[in-house]
């Protein structure tokens, strides 16, 4: 049984914001891609984005640029972006698809889509050489509710150990067999970490949120993950409204098997290190976050609709997608604000209150995975 926590019970006394140089630092920003982003599961976007076999997109971390494909059998590989001849980039649009075939544009050198090398001009000349040696340098790969997180560590802890609290989890919403219905990209002058704090507390949201706090008031929101890596709950949706959207009418069917409780409730997750998952009767919206710098993150949002609906010629789920866009650019304005103060000389951390519980439990996560906090 899933017991829901007021956020205040959850709360440490005494918790303070992290140092300013956590939001602002070079060197704090490389570490965070090599012993967060490339030692861990993360997001790297939806099953549905590769519907055929040959299918691919380019995903980029730190340094490293990864390819993500369709096989024949229908399975997504991950590999990195790096010929095994002279290390060019294989691929060098952002999507895209091949036959059968990723073929270097260098000396033509050509992988299956299950990373093979299965084809290298000449190199029949060179004594010794054996194909089998120079497959592509594959990641570990998992799909979890039709996402798609990669492990680039060497040794990944298994996937379902490191998301156990969260598998079956959410089945209701039947996640995996919903369909994209819009999808907004936004560059934002801020640290990734401001941007999973903001999503994780409620206590902004009188002040930056009016319409959304009438339909779901501030008050309401509670804990029902609130240990380790991944933090969240739900909040009621008042009883006058039906979708949290610009008319507050559901229009869209419901998704899933919600039922219940649930179709009065939606439930906000941090999926650490980078997955925000909103929960709704009618949609679900997943913020997935891409950072660039230490005050600079991308943040692809898609709005998760019921495939019948999406299906439809008339398909418009306007009502939900411009209502959560205003809301993301309220955050997104204080997120961006929040970045310029934290980089001040004058900046030292600062009290949290009881109605953020959530975030130095996000704080921990991201120390404890850089090794700043023993525990
Ligand atoms: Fe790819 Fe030469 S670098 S074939
Ligand atoms: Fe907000």
């Amino acid at each position: 049984m899933v017991l829901f926590y007021k956020t205040t019970d959850t709360f440490q006394q005494g918790s303070k914001t992290l140092a300013g140089h956590y939001y602002t630092s070079e060197s704090i920003f490389a570490e965070e891609v090599e012993r967060i982003f490339c030692d861990r599961w993360f997001c790297v976007g939806r099953a549905e984005e590769l519907p055929e076999p040959g299918d691919y997109v380019i995903r980029h971390v730190g340094r490293e640029s990864l390819i993500l494909v369709r096989d024949r059998h229908g399975e997504v590989k991950a590999f990195y972006n790096v010929c095994r001849h002279r290390g060019v980039r294989l691929c060098s649009e952002s999507r895209g698809h091949v036959s059968g075939t990723i073929r270097c544009p260098y000396h033509a050198w050509g992988y299956a889509l299950t990373g093979e090398l299965v084809s290298a001009p000449f190199m029949n000349e060179v004594e010794g050489f054996d194909a089998d040696d120079y497959a592509l340098h594959s990641v570990a790969i998992a799909t979890w509710e039709g996402f798609l997180l990669v492990n680039l560590s060497e040794h990944p802890e298994p996937f379902e150990e490191a998301f156990a609290p969260l598998i079956d989890r959410f089945s209701q919403w039947k996640i995996p067999t919903l369909r994209r219905g819009d999808r907004i990209e936004y560059s934002l002058q801020t640290n990734w970490k401001i941007l999973a704090h903001n999503y994780s507390e409620c206590y902004h949201c009188p002040t930056v949120h009016p319409a959304l706090v009438k339909m779901s008031p501030a008050g309401t929101s509670a804990n029902d993950l609130y240990k380790g890596a991944f933090v969240g709950g739900p909040m009621a949706i008042a009883p006058t409204y039906t979708s949290l959207s610009t008319s507050g009418k559901r229009t869209l069917p419901v998704v899933g098997e919600v039922s219940g409780d649930n179709l009065q409730r939606a439930y906000y997750y941090f999926i650490f290190p980078n997955l925000l998952l909103s929960l709704q009767p009618d949609f679900v919206m997943a913020h997935r976050l891409e950072p660039q710098a230490p005050n600079q993150t991308n943040v692809i949002c898609e709005w998760l609709f019921a495939p019948e609906a999406v299906a439809q010629p008339d398909f418009d789920p306007s009502d939900i997608v411009q209502f959560w866009d205003g809301v993301n650019r309220e955050d997104w304005q204080l997120c961006e604000s929040m970045q310029l103060g934290v980089s001040s000389r004058s900046y030292v951390p600062g009290p949290y209150s009881a109605q953020e519980s959530l975030l130095p439990e996000i704080d921990r996560a991201v120390l404890r995975a850089l090794g700043h906090l023993t525990e």
